[in-house]
């Protein structure tokens, strides 16, 4: 699998999350209260905004534009019926954060119901 760097653990001394692109898409770093790291999709199952744009931690994201809200250890959204967000494995080498480029979820079955969106 391969992996890119997606940041420096330095960075997020003094914030919770960073934006980045892979592939073109944008994917969010989200520093753990503990100090580890994990990696979701960062645009809207609506509409494609930032989910992000108005995060400040913890483990929900609201989508400024509708109001989808995420959890976003899982990727799912916990207000409406919608695919989850895709989310990315993050390897700490050294300072660096290095982010999958494969989402988990083309890796295994994702744990999800689809019945529910029918
Ligand atoms: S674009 Fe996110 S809720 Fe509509």
């Amino acid at each position: 699998m391969d992996f890119v760097k997606g940041g420096t653990v330095d960075e997020f001394e003094e914030k919770s999350h960073k934006v980045i692109k892979l592939l073109g898409r944008p994917v969010g770093i989200i520093r753990r209260d503990d100090g580890s790291f994990f990696a979701v999709e960062a645009s809207c199952k609506h509409q494609g905004a930032d989910i992000l744009a108005d995060y400040r931690g913890g483990s929900i994201a609201v989508c400024p534009r509708h109001q989808w809200e995420y959890d976003l250890e899982s990727g799912r959204c916990v207000n409406h019926q919608s695919l989850p967000l895709k989310r990315y494995r993050i390897r700490i080498e050294g300072d660096d954060i290095m982010v999958s480029l494969r989402p988990m979820e083309n890796e295994t079955p994702v744990d999800y119901d689809y019945d529910r969106l029918k």
